[in-house]
């Protein structure tokens, strides 16, 4: 048994993907369902919002053989040493928790990079039988799966970085779901462009390749990086700009998603806030993001002794039920259990 993928992805930078995962492993968790969130993002952004400057100073710094990163846990593979190695996951836990143990990080390496090469070589190499090939092309899978196995999960959350390379190819690869996050802006709307007609090659290059896979011992994702549906991030109002012109970017997603991701018609297409494709619109929580990001804690647990007083108090709650369906419509649409109810 494979435990589900779910990568938070849109090519357009900024558009809060690791702040949506960071949130939504979080949510589950308190939800009683046990995460593991990955960071695949050589930026590291995930990690450094899971853990403060001391834990981070420890792990990157510690001992390089020890499979702590997600870099560290290729690395036998890369250096060919090797194959993919158990990870060492970051237990993530808090005071404030319903559930302490049920999350864990899998942590982000700026190391990462160096992989990007490997991985553009691996994959036409796949087309050629090659055995290693095919070893780095399934690597992130692997290393994710173990780890899950490891904390017995109930679903793998993945963190991307902005981009179409080798990384979020192989990471995509290894995908069961993607959740597209956008923002209301021209560029989330580009993004969203580049992003169904990637998503249609990549899948369908891997499924070429699977035919000619030559290892008969060595367990494969499937590739099927099934859209979600899609998340908009809502403005927070700048006195420059119109707030309609937020509105006009936002009313064209529902047309664009179906066309360029979905590949259906776009007849009689529904309003954003209608579109049983939209999971949800987040709002923009201004002050409160840089509270919970300085008290290294989600949003909607925040506390007063955080600083989350008077008004904060009700933005607290909110964000908590917001989050929350948001959350459970994602395990939903995934069909995620809980191997341990
Ligand atoms: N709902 C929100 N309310 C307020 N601020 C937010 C919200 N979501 C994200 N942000 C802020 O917006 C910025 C970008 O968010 P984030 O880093 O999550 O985006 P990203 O898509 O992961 O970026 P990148 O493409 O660089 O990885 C961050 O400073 C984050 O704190
Ligand atoms: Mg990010």
């Amino acid at each position: 048994m494979t435990v589900p993928v779910i990568a938070f992805f849109n090519n357009k930078g900024g558009v809060g993907k690791t702040s949506l995962v960071y949130h939504v492993a979080w949510m589950l968790s308190e939800q009683g369902y046990r995460i593991l969130a990955a960071d695949l993002d050589p930026q590291g952004n995930l990690t450094a919002a899971f853990l403060d400057e001391n834990r981070l100073e420890g792990l990157w710094s510690g001992d390089q053989k020890e499979a702590k990163t997600i870099y560290r846990a290729i690395h036998p593979l890369k250096d060919g040493t090797g194959d993919v190695a158990t990870p060492k996951l970051e237990n993530i836990d808090g005071d404030f928790t319903l559930f302490p143990g049920n999350l864990a990080l899998l942590p982000g390496d700026m190391a990462l990079s160096q992989f990007e090469d490997d991985l553009s070589d691996a994959w036409p190499k796949c087309l050629d039988e090659d055995s290693r090939a095919f070893r780095v092309m399934s690597a992130f899978w692997r290393v994710l799966q173990n780890g899950a196995d490891e904390h017995q999960a109930d679903a793998i959350l993945v963190d991307l970085g902005p981009n179409l390379g080798a990384i979020n190819r192989a990471a995509l690869i290894g995908s069961d779901y993607v959740a597209i996050p956008l923002g209301p802006d021209i560029f989330s709307l580009q993004g969203l462009r580049n992003l169904g007609p990637t998503l249609k090659n990549w899948r369908k290059g891997w499924q070429d390749r699977l035919k000619k896979n030559p290892n008969t011992d060595l367990e494969l994702p499937l590739g099927s990086m099934k859209p979600l549906g899609y998340i908009v991030m809502q403005h927070s109002v700048r006195h420059d700009r119109p707030v309609k012109s937020y509105d006009k970017w936002i009313a064209r997603i529902p047309d664009t998603y179906r066309k360029s991701v979905l590949n259906e018609s776009t007849e009689g297409v529904p309003l954003v806030a209608d579109d049983p494709h939209c999971f949800a619109l987040v709002k923009h929580y201004r002050s409160l993001m840089a509270m919970a990001q300085e008290a290294h804690k989600p949003l909607f647990l925040l506390k007063s002794a955080d600083g989350a007083l008077g008004a904060h108090t009700y933005a607290v709650k909110s964000a908590y039920d917001d989050f929350k369906k948001l959350s459970l419509e994602i395990v939903k649409r995934a069909n995620v259990k809980k191997n341990n109810p």
